[in-house]
């Protein structure tokens, strides 16, 4: 394809299609489950998939594979209409995007985790998480000064090698904190997958949006 032709496809992609940026990882599961429960069946999805972009003219609809945290960015920039995103995204990013529906899909928990053998009361100083703003406004409410350490993976590795006295992530089944010996201290909020919307996108291709969201509403 040359440049033009490509521009041309672009363009026109972007209007005629409605754009959904969905996360890669253990929501895209789920998230393919709920289009199926809607009759929208889009083959060759997956999370195995090199391929990143999949046009489906049938629904006039384009799907984006993207890493978790970069959902809510193709949306709030309009290159992708809707997006599917953790709410532990939305918290930490707060990007501006409208939140349209909790999908109630890959459910999990943001919490305060400590060590096993922590003995009650005993005062946290410092904190590794993923999340340092929901980490930070946690522990501000509380007035309770931490200093947040950000790692970008196995935060559960800053307790076990003493570089911090807690953790601030997402828990699941429980199974990561059992294996290295941590327990969930407090729970700072529930966490599940949204239907995020540009708001631009929003006004403009109401119309298809509205039918979407009013199909999925029906079976969330
Ligand atoms: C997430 C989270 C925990 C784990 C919790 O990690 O950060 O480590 O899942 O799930 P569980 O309660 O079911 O065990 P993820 O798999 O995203 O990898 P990461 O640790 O590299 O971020």
């Amino acid at each position: 394809m040359d440049y033009i032709k490509y521009e041309i496809w672009k363009r026109r992609s972007a209007l005629e299609f409605l754009t959904i940026a969905l996360s890669k990882g253990r929501i895209l599961g789920e998230t393919m489950e709920l289009f199926n429960r809607i009759k929208m069946h889009f083959d060759n999805v997956s999370e195995d998939s090199r391929k990143l972009v999949f046009e489906f003219k049938d629904y006039d609809m384009r799907l984006i594979l993207s890493k978790p945290t970069d959902v809510p960015t193709f949306v709030e920039h309009g290159v992708a209409d809707l997006g599917v995103a953790g709410k532990d995204v939305l918290l930490e990013d707060r990007k501006d995007v409208f939140e349209l529906l909790d999908l109630k899909l890959a459910r999990c928990r943001m919490v305060v985790a400590v060590p096993e053998d922590r003995a009650p009361g005993v005062p946290i100083y410092r904190v590794a998480t993923k999340y340092p703003h929901i980490a930070e406004s946690f522990f501000l409410k509380k007035a309770q000064p931490v200093e947040i350490i950000k790692l970008n993976g196995s935060v559960e590795l800053g307790p076990l090698l003493g570089l911090s006295d807690a953790i601030v992530d997402i828990v699941a089944t429980g199974h990561t904190l059992r294996e290295n010996h941590l327990k969930v201290e407090e729970v700072i909020c529930p966490i599940s997958a949204r239907l995020i919307a540009n708001q631009v996108s929003f006004r403009l291709k109401s119309g298809q949006i509205q039918e979407l969201l009013g199909k999925i509403k029906a079976v969330v």
